[in-house]
């Protein structure tokens, strides 16, 4: 049942991350920097959505390797690097790495989903046939398919877009 305690509860740190000051400072500033942006944004929506596809990605793949709780911490800070790769060039994976860690270690997130964390959000640009982390290729996975370009008037202009992503995988 949607709203039961365990469920509410079991996103707690979640929770805690986007209510964040640092975390909501940096959505703002990717914001107002995407303002004019006509290609996907990455706001609060492209996050959640990455975070929904990439839980059921693992679900389906019948490998539990992170709580649901830090699936969604993953995906939701997988992108909030971004401000700063527009501001200086440097690969928002990275960055958001780094911006990641202090809001994981402020909820208290353990060492190793830390790890798992910080992994995935530093392999979700690379291609998943690369060899990645399995939150990694979940996150890279659900960061294509979060995409709806059916009717987007960027196709042609967008060096992501193929026409398979036309169809909906997940
Ligand atoms: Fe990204
Ligand atoms: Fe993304």
């Amino acid at each position: 049942m949607l709203g039961s305690d365990e469920v509410l509860h079991s996103m707690a740190r979640v929770n805690q991350i986007i209510e964040n000051a640092d975390y909501v400072s940096y959505m703002a500033k990717i914001e107002e920097l995407e303002k004019e942006r006509r290609y996907c944004k990455h706001g609060f929506d492209h996050g959640l959505n990455v975070a929904r596809i990439a839980y059921s990605y693992i679900l389906e793949r019948g490998e539990l390797i992170l709580s649901k709780e830090g699936i969604y911490a993953a995906a939701l800070l997988h992108d909030i690097g971004r401000w700063v790769e527009y501001q200086t060039g440097e690969d928002h994976a990275e960055v958001s790495a780094r911006l990641a860690l202090p809001l994981l270690e402020m909820c208290n997130f353990n060492s190793e989903s830390i790890q798992i964390i910080i992994t995935g959000i530093r392999e979700h640009r690379r291609h998943c046939d690369s060899n990645l982390t399995p939150l990694g290729e979940a996150l890279a996975i659900a960061d294509n398919c979060s995409r709806a370009c059916r009717y987007c008037t960027m196709q042609l202009q967008c060096h992501k877009f193929n026409p398979e992503m036309k169809r909906i995988v997940y």
